[in-house]
């Protein structure tokens, strides 16, 4: 069985609680993940100073990490920087990789960066990416957990209105779900949601549970949560996967489970067209 610690939005600058962050830290120092998975928008504008708070806070966790960046890891008004080294000041201050890889024998988390300098907001999966993606996942054994993790989220959760999708989201998701990857882990929208794959893009196949945090550690928490910061916990076993909901509680000054989800992992039949 893994722990998976997944926060998300952490905002460093003007919207960071450091409080909320220190009691990251204290979750992590109690309970022990294997693994602390960091879904994008470190920063607020992706200033060199936030970045640099963003690695002093990282490096705090006493656990691994696999973190990729979100659309505000791009300057915003530093059109130079935005047009020609987008993730200039992510690499000089924060770290190299943009898209890491975490591996053990149960486990495999592969990052996609779908953060990108054309839009403020909008994210994206390139082809190339996914080709490479396709090729982590085929060599894989089937008995380990696959968690894909991107800052834009892949489904539309609901009171969102018209929120677009990332770019590519339906070609991702029809590989995803044949690669028999588990599990999806966004941010991005700053609430938290959960729902699977099959209730979006209908394919007949093994359904993708998709897993967005809400704002971890910001004031900038969104619709149902406003004012509010959230993260998640999954325990994955061979048999089943429970994720919880965690909410921070101002008054008790730690992070509680607000609610929990059990996901049987199924034993993944050949796929067909039989039915479609
Ligand atoms: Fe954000
Ligand atoms: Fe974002």
């Amino acid at each position: 069985m893994r722990r998976i610690f997944h926060i998300s939005d952490v905002h460093f600058g003007p919207p960071h609680l450091p409080r909320v962050s220190d009691g990251v830290i204290e979750h992590v120092e109690r309970h022990r993940p294997d693994v602390v998975v960091l879904s994008g928008d470190l920063t607020q504008r992706a200033k060199p100073h936030q970045f640099q708070e963003a690695r002093r806070f990282v490096d705090r966790i006493p656990v691994p990490t696999l973190v990729v960046p979100g659309n505000h890891d791009v300057p915003l008004f530093r059109f130079w920087e935005r047009i020609f080294v987008p993730f200039g000041a992510y690499r000089k201050n924060f770290a190299e990789e943009l898209e890491p890889t975490y591996r053990d024998e149960e486990l495999l988390i592969v990052g996609i960066n779908t953060a990108f300098n054309w839009t403020w907001k909008d994210g994206r999966i390139t082809p190339g990416r996914l080709l490479e993606v396709a090729e982590i996942l085929e060599e894989t054994p089937e008995s380990v957990f696959k968690v894909v993790v991107a800052h834009h989220h892949m489904i539309p959760p609901p009171n969102f209105g018209t929120q677009r999708v990332l770019t590519n989201a339906y070609e991702a998701i029809d590989l995803f779900s044949t690669c028999g990857v588990d599990l999806i882990l966004s941010g991005h929208l700053h609430q938290a949601y959960i729902g699977n794959s099959e209730e979006f893009y209908p394919k007949g196949r093994p359904p993708v549970v998709i897993l967005h945090s809400g704002t971890t550690t910001s004031s900038r928490g969104r619709m149902g949560e406003r004012a509010r910061n959230t993260c998640n916990w999954i325990e994955a076993g061979p048999e089943s996967m429970t994720v919880s909901h965690l909410r921070w509680h101002p008054e008790l000054e730690r992070f509680a489970e607000h609610s929990r989800h059990l996901y049987p992992r199924q034993e993944r039949v050949p796929y067909t067209l039989e039915g479609i």
